[in-house]
């Protein structure tokens, strides 16, 4: 039976359905609101309380700390598969047999060169320009190089032009951090797995001869699926409103790389090593920093910390908190902002204005220490979080297309003036 939702305005009473997901989730479908009550909407800013879609992708669950790509957990994910199994249980809803495994590998393969030109896109960008802007310009660029829109009722064209985004997409990445080094830019080897390659384009030197490395290989593999998706964040949701009107899937990207580049967002990264390292540099006093996070009075939040939906703890930090130990001890490395971050979680675990908003680290709290481990350059790190979740944003673009969602267009309660006559500007 239908469940019912009544609302009351004014007296008038109307009635919603209630809509139930597969794991207990209710939301209340007001899709006719304006219309039976003549105009009435919701307000709702930051989308605190809205679903946008109804989504098979991704589950998780703020309260119990739980995270499933299409059912999967997380934990198994990132402890036994590899991150192109899952981009192809995340875009096509399956994990894939042996057979779907490899000709995805060399479909995205034979896609792993971009047009000559596009370098001279790149050589017009100062060496100093942000990773993340460069990233998000060249991703749209490719529509110039890619013309035509992907027709989204072919399995087909969808199948194309996702391998073809999977196979370029990192090499622009890794073009972005050459660029900033002075390097030569390069396609990488594709004898090599999707990771290893990633690898492999970033670092390889003319000088010198390549060698691969299997902990920081299996430790990129781990961080990769651990931002693979995260269902309606910031920029996910940016890439399904850009893509509801219709736009390509580049053009919808790139406004997801632009989303994803803000500090309260992806960009918290790189904040957490700076704020680290800014701690570190003024005698690792972490009291003083709670104290400064805790003064509403100062604009300084502790990075890293927080989330919009995990209020319990971040199952990825969990996971990524362990892997930073281990790539560390594995390295033979010792980092004292590592230090420095234990000691802040430890006193922020412990104290009441944390405790009681439930700001516990998120997974960009630690992954910033096993990148810098890891030797990828800190302005990188946002760039590294684009390339795990570039499955996740191109399978809730797919989905959006083919549910054939409506354009993205929320609504507004205005508060400005009401009708003013126009004033010419020798009277005002
Ligand atoms: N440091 C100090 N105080 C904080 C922090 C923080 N990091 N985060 C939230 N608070 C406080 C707020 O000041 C507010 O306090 P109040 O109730 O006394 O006013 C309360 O906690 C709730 O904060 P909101 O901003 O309303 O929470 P929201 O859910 O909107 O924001 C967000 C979540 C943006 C992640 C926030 O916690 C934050 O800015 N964290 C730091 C940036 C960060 O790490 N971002 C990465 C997110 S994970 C990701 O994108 C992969």
């Amino acid at each position: 039976m239908t469940k019912i939702a009544t609302l009351e305005i004014n007296g008038n009473k109307y009635e919603f359905p209630i809509i139930e997901g597969t794991q207990n989730e209710f939301g209340i479908d007001i899709k006719t609101l304006r219309g039976v009550t003549g105009g009435v909407t919701t307000l709702d800013p930051g989308f605190k309380n809205t679903g946008s879609c109804e989504s098979a992708i991704t589950f998780l669950d703020g309260e119990k700390g739980i995270l499933r790509y299409r059912g999967y957990s997380i934990e198994e994910l990132a402890e036994k598969a590899d991150f192109l199994e899952v981009a192809y249980l995340l875009i096509f809803g399956e994990l894939p047999t042996a057979v779907q495994l490899e000709k995805f590998d060399a479909d995205i393969k034979e896609e792993l060169h971009v047009d000559e030109d596009m370098k001279n896109i790149l050589d017009g960008f100062p060496k100093s320009a942000h990773p993340m802007g460069v990233l998000s310009s060249l991703t749209n660029a490719l529509i110039a190089f890619n013309p035509g829109s992907v027709d989204v009722a072919s399995d087909d064209a969808m199948y194309r032009a996702i391998v073809k985004i999977m196979g370029k997409f990192p090499v622009l990445a890794a073009w972005t951090m050459r660029k900033r080094k002075g390097l030569p830019l390069d396609y990488g080897d594709s004898t090599l797995g999707y990771v290893e390659n990633l690898h492999k384009m970033m670092f390889a030197r003319p000088n010198r001869v390549y060698t691969k490395n299997k902990i920081v290989n299996d430790a990129l593999d781990k961080l990769l699926i651990l931002h693979a998706d995260h269902e309606q964040n910031c920029s996910t949701s940016t890439v399904r409103i850009v893509g509801s009107s219709h736009a390509g899937l580049f053009a919808s990207l790139s406004a997801g790389i632009s989303a994803l580049w803000g500090p309260l967002h992806g960009g918290a990264n790189q904040a957490v090593i700076e704020m680290l390292e800014a701690i570190k540099a003024d005698g690792g006093d972490t009291a003083k920093y709670i104290a400064k996070a805790k003064d509403k009075n100062d604009p300084f939040r502790l990075m890293g910390f927080g989330h919009r939906v995990y209020k319990n703890f971040d199952p990825r930090a969990k996971i990524i908190k362990v892997a930073a130990e281990e790539v560390l001890a594995d390295l033979g490395m010792e980092d004292p902002v590592l230090d420095i971050a234990k000691g802040l979680a430890k006193v922020a675990l412990e104290d009441e204005y944390f405790v009681k908003r439930k700001l516990y680290p998120n997974v960009d709290f630690y992954s910033g220490i096993i990148y810098r481990a890891l030797g990828i350059p800190t302005e990188m790190f946002t760039v590294m979080f684009a390339l795990g979740r570039l499955p996740g944003w191109i399978a809730q673009w797919r989905e959006m297309r083919q549910r054939k969602e409506p354009i993205g267009r929320p609504r507004q309660i205005y508060i400005g003036e009401g009708y003013r006559p126009f004033v010419s500007v020798e009277k005002r």
